[in-house]
């Protein structure tokens, strides 16, 4: 593919920590959707899944990895050892995952007597970087020795925040981490980015504190929003990408938007502009068409025109945004259901008098 083709020549991955020490904030569903995206405009990803739990792995539909079928873990241990063979290829063209698996949880222990236990990962990303345009970094809930390894090797980190005053919290001891680890010459990231997730537009104290985000931290932050949506929690317990199970989905259209923005400020000679994100989110969806088809035959892919609209549609189709409108959709109906069962009724008791 052309852009793949491009991308390849030019540069090599573009190593992207998805962190904050909060669990439940988006990490695991921000990096594998972006990191989807990101394929789906043919460039070479990698998702290195550096969670015990293996959620970014399995969704992926790859097995958790094993001594012979290594990943994450044995990475980290083996130093040398690791081969480019060991990312797994995914049912997504142009991404591999290096699986993660339960043996992670016990890695920090494991490294803690080494003295090169905080660069561990700079190999292992530097054995990749050849093979891929981007590489995915999916963080565990903590600040640990593994967390570190991520920012050491990442060019750039994006912090998935939701409005919620714990999540502000952890970004706050991030930041000041980074900065740390940035004066002592341990990392090269300029400014972490932001994404604001779970946004719930209909709670005026979640909107305030996605309003302080943005005022707060400026251009740090995505402009792309992802919404609290049924169709994510859906997707992430069919353990599917949210693009194939409920494509016209706002978090869907929104994640593809994030992607667009973080390719056009990191890649040279892309710049962003609300055109180019348009163009590069229409590609993604196009790539998307025959994996959606095969994936969920019921689901249309819409092209939709103007953005406004398109939201107000994606509600009543793809069923995602707040519960109370599915309910109140369900409500309809259950009156119409009803009303045909009693009007058949009436009809077969007219039916036998006669
Ligand atoms: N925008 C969202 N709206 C609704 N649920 C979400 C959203 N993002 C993530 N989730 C759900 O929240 C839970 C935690 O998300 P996850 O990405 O695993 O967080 P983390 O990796 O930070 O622990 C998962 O069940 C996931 O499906
Ligand atoms: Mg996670």
């Amino acid at each position: 593919m052309l852009a793949q083709k491009q991308v390849g020549e030019c540069f090599m991955a573009i190593t992207v920590a998805v962190s904050n020490q909060k669990g439940g904030v988006g990490k695991t569903t921000t990096a594998l959707h972006l990191a989807v995206a990101t394929a789906l405009t043919g460039r070479r990803v990698l998702l290195i899944d550096l969670d015990s739990q293996a959620n970014a792995t399995t969704a992926l539909g790859v097995p958790e990895a094993t001594v012979e079928a290594p990943g994450s873990y044995h990475a980290l241990i083996n130093g040398d050892g690791i081969s480019p063979r060991w990312p797994q290829a995914t049912a997504i063209p142009h991404l591999s995952v290096l699986a993660s698996s339960l043996e992670m949880a016990g890695v920090e222990l494991e490294l803690s007597g080494e003295t090169d236990r905080l660069h561990r990962l700079r190999p292992v990303i530097a054995t990749m970087a050849d093979s891929f345009d981007w590489i995915f970094l999916d963080c565990p809930p903590s600040l640990g020795i593994l967390s570190v390894n991520a920012l050491v090797a990442a060019d750039t980190v994006l912090i998935p925040v939701p409005p919620e005053q714990f999540a502000l919290d952890g970004m706050a001891r991030l930041t000041s981490t980074i900065e740390r680890l940035n004066d002592a010459g341990q990392t090269r990231i300029e400014k972490p980015m932001i994404l604001i997730t779970m946004a719930q537009n209909w709670a005026p104290a979640k909107m305030k504190r996605a309003l302080e985000i943005r005022q707060t931290h400026g251009e740090a932050v995505l402009v792309a929003e992802i919404p609290h949506s049924n169709a994510l929690d859906e997707a992430s317990g069919d353990r599917t990408p949210v693009f194939l199970t409920r494509p016209n989905a706002d978090a869907s259209e929104n994640y593809l938007r994030a992607a667009a923005e973080l390719i056009m400020r990191h890649e040279p000679g892309q710049s962003l502009t609300p055109e180019n994100v348009e163009a590069m989110v229409a590609e993604m969806r196009q790539q998307m068409k025959p994996l959606v088809s095969r994936n969920a035959p019921d689901a249309v892919l819409s092209d939709p025109p103007a953005r406004h609209k398109r939201h107000r549609r994606h509600r009543s189709r793809s069923g995602d945004g707040p519960k109370i409108y599915r309910s109140r959709r369900r409500l309809q109906q259950a009156i119409g259901a009803s009303l045909l069962i009693i009007i058949s009724l009436f009809i077969t008791v007219l039916v036998v008098d006669a």
